[in-house]
């Protein structure tokens, strides 16, 4: 596996591979089984696997950890060259020396949401995911469901801007008791870890809830009143459709998405499911 930091040695790298599929997966690091079922997916799909590891600043609000983003570089090496990942990508900064002047901007989808609580915080990835894609010029890249929205978003950019590139989801990897992999987890205490579980189990409650003919109206209402007394400082719980992220009020159908945020001790974690289990299986 190559490690390469700079843009015009990658450049140089992937000069030779373009008879070749190519396969991005970027990453801020601190790696973990959710990512390397990325990875997995891209060796899969492609010729060529390039894993960018590059802890964004400008995604990241004011007040929020960019400074505390857990680095662990050896380690990542280590799950990359085991994987077998052709080039790690780790760039020291990928900005201009005088900062951001020109940026992507998320109109709408990203008004709602995490969007609506982290403002800005998709003008950050699309900006960065539009830099990655120009340098790699990958065939495909792979994201996260875990994170539905930028997922979500993404898709749309390239679509809206006609970029010559299939973006693939990846579904989400939990850890076995259903808590959402994150490189986040690790800030959590044993308490706040055992009070993170409430979230999948109260998204779990929620489709039980829907498989028994509920509505959405009563189904929200049910998963509130478990948030507040597992004593937990919630962000949003909301029902919405998977692909426009529009809300409806309607009974459960197919498309309905459940999606969680919420701040456990100091740590802001998601969570989402489709509302109606049985469908997971048939998407
Ligand atoms: P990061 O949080 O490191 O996640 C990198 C990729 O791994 C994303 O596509 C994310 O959705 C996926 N991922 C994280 N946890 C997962 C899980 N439990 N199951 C499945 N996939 C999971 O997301 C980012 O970095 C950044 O915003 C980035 C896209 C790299 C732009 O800076």
């Amino acid at each position: 596996m190559q490690v390469i930091e700079k843009v015009q040695a990658l450049r140089q790298y992937l000069s030779e591979c373009r008879q070749d599929s190519i396969a991005l997966v970027p990453t801020m690091g601190c790696l973990h089984a959710g990512h390397v079922s990325l990875i997995r997916k891209a060796k899969r799909l492609a010729d060529v696997v390039v894993v960018s590891l590059y802890v964004n600043p400008m995604q990241f609000g004011e007040g929020e950890d960019f400074e505390q983003y857990p680095r662990t570089f050896e380690e990542d090496v280590t799950i990359c060259e085991a994987e077998g990942v052709d080039v790690l990508f780790h760039p020291a900064n990928l900005y201009a020396d005088d900062g951001v002047n020109i940026g992507l901007h998320v109109h709408e989808m990203d008004a709602v949401l995490c969007g609506a609580s982290r403002v800005g915080h998709f003008d950050g990835v699309v900006t960065v995911v539009n830099m990655l894609f120009n340098i790699v010029q990958p065939n495909l890249a792979i994201f996260g469901e875990k994170d539905w929205q930028q997922l979500t978003i993404l898709r749309r950019m390239v679509a809206d801007l006609h970029m010559p590139i299939t973006v693939v989801g990846s579904a989400l990897i939990r850890e076995d008791d259903g808590l959402a992999m994150s490189s986040r987890n690790r800030y959590l205490t044993d308490l706040e870890r055992e009070k993170a579980l409430f979230l999948s189990q109260i998204l779990q409650k929620m489709q039980a809830l829907a498989a028994q003919g509920e509505s959405k109206q009563y189904i929200l209402a049910m998963g509130l009143a478990y948030l507040q007394a597992a004593d937990i400082e919630l962000d949003y719980l909301e029902i919405r459709h998977e692909h426009s992220l529009r809300l409806s009020k309607d009974m459960p159908a197919l498309g309905d998405r459940i999606f969680v945020a919420a701040t456990i001790g100091k740590t802001r974690l998601i969570d989402n499911m489709p509302l109606l289990k049985i469908l997971e299986n048939v998407a």
